[in-house]
């Protein structure tokens, strides 16, 4: 006999508001996701400026909005000026973060020109590990200047009007012992506060993001984000956070747990809401003419990433070698879906989220070098977020059953969000459970859902032979009802009347 549960919306708790800035992503200089992803000269379908133009379609059905460049543990060690100006100037040199060479053929004018003509607006992040406020500085005036020598180089090299960046990372995991010159807590933060006066001083329009702990697991949480925020306060306006998560493929249990992700990731967004918040007490407690500030999070890495499937490590200090080319199962998707789910509930937090990455590196676009682009299984779920959930985000509340999910313990079987806008409501709704579940919707009265897209968990995966084994297929919702199979993700989309 099939579950039954209830599934409503609490219109009296509005979480807040969504729309494809949840849905950014991130391109790095690693592994294949520059050269040979999107950028590929020999490919045929190449435009006449190198990058390609197969997986530009696939990016724009993916209707990002911002992406984060060009790092990443490779903004580290990047000193951007290697990257503008003549082609045939610019060096190849080693980049320490993937022991691979760096060729410096895209830089940044290159990279802005192609966002620009896909739609998507860069957040830059500049380089404190091997890098400078100064040089940072520069690099705002090249890309936002109106005047003078960096505006003019620009202007040298091509591009007329300011880039008008508006997001601006200042540094990437910097507690990280992999990082390229890592830093305490209370050495990032001198860095990243001089840093953060001179870019603000120069444009108070731009918007900071400050490294958090690289991850909830590391012994820097939450102490890191403490010092941070408390001593460059009057400078931040967003917190980074980055979550990956996956499981060990050979184990049951593993995989029942890897279904209580989102769960995990629920906590981790909750902990550094509530981190934000002691900050922001000490600040106004110890300095009372403090202006408390707006502090949001920026969600700038996160995704399902089985640490070192599909790179080839032996292959060293060459331009395009890959790494992390991880391949997506249905499963993945199911979990990655549940995971926007997280998003899209603390929606109030997060000002920002981008999925890691975009193209090749843990990314929904698959290429071949000089052939063919494919789309993954989790490209599918992020296709219909991003093209459609946007709105008021409310909270829903379920009277489904549990299921015990390893180290997350007992989870709600149904990850649920409901998104409301002027003429549509959509739940996205993700059965984590081993269970089928009859579902009803319960929402205002004159909405009514008809459409669901779905896709349940398996092995399966996409590939270059066959690119479309794995699709998502469609339901028919009636009377606001419908059964959810096991282990399966669902767009569900009604019409407000
Ligand atoms: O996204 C891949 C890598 O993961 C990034 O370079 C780094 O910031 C993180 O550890």
């Amino acid at each position: 006999m099939n579950k039954k549960a209830n599934i409503y919306v609490d219109y009296d708790e509005k979480i807040g508001n969504a729309d494809n800035r949840l849905f950014s992503s991130f391109v790095e200089h690693m592994g294949r996701a520059v050269y040979g992803g999107i950028y590929d000269p020999q490919n045929a379908l190449s435009d006449e400026n190198g990058f390609r133009t197969d997986v530009a379609e696939y990016i724009r059905e993916l209707n990002v909005k911002y992406v984060r460049y060009p790092g990443g543990n490779f903004v580290s060690g990047y000193d951007w000026k290697n990257g503008i100006g003549k082609k045939e100037d610019r060096p190849l040199l080693p980049d320490l973060a993937w022991s691979l060479m760096e060729p410096n053929e895209i830089g940044v004018d290159e990279f802005f020109a192609w966002a620009e003509k896909l739609g998507l607006e860069p957040i830059m992040a500049v380089n404190l590990g091997t890098g400078t406020p100064q040089s940072a500085f520069e690099l705002i005036q090249y890309c936002n200047g109106t005047q003078g020598y960096w505006a003019d180089l620009r202007r040298k090299n091509g591009r007329e009007k300011p880039y008008g960046v508006k997001y601006w990372c200042l540094g990437n995991e910097m507690d990280g012992e992999w990082q390229i010159c890592a830093r305490t807590a209370e050495n990032y933060a001198q860095i990243a506060k001089m840093t953060a006066k001179m870019l603000k001083d120069y444009d108070p329009t731009i918007k900071l993001i400050f490294c958090g702990s690289s991850s909830s697991d590391m012994k820097t949480f939450p102490e890191w984000e403490k010092t941070v925020l408390y001593q460059c306060y009057d400078y931040v306006d967003l917190v980074s956070s980055h979550k990956y998560f996956s499981y060990d493929k050979k184990s049951e249990q593993a995989k029942n747990e890897f279904f209580g992700s989102s769960n995990g990731f629920d906590k981790n967004i909750e902990y550094l809401t509530e981190i934000i918040d002691e900050v922001h007490k000490k600040r106004l407690k110890d300095f009372p003419e403090t202006k408390k500030r707006n502090i949001g999070i920026a969600l700038d890495e996160w995704n399902i990433w089985y640490y070192h499937e599909g790179s080839d490590l032996d292959k060293v200090w060459v331009v395009g070698a890959a790494r992390e080319e991880n391949v997506y199962t249905a499963r993945d998707a199911v979990v990655f879906a549940s995971l926007i789910n997280s998003i899209l509930n603390h929606c109030d937090s997060i000002e920002i989220a981008c999925y890691a990455q975009l193209v090749n590196v843990i990314a929904p676009i698959l290429t071949q070098t000089g052939g063919k682009a494919i789309k993954q299984t989790i490209f599918y779920p992020l296709k219909y977020a991003a093209n459609n959930l946007s709105g008021d985000v409310y909270k829903c509340k379920t009277d489904c059953d549990d299921f015990k999910a390893g180290k997350y313990g007992k989870v709600p079987s149904l990850s649920v969000s409901f998104v409301k806008n002027e003429n549509k409501a959509y739940f996205w709704v993700c059965n984590l459970s081993e269970e089928t579940i009859d579902a009803s919707f319960i929402a205002e009265e004159n909405i009514f859902f008809n459409k669901a897209v779905f896709m349940t968990e398996s092995d399966e995966v996409n590939s270059f032979e066959n690119p479309f084994n794995v699709l998502p297929s469609e339901a028919e919702v009636k009377d606001n009802k419908l059964t959810l199979l096991p282990r399966t993700w669902y767009f569900i989309e009604g019409e407000v009347k």
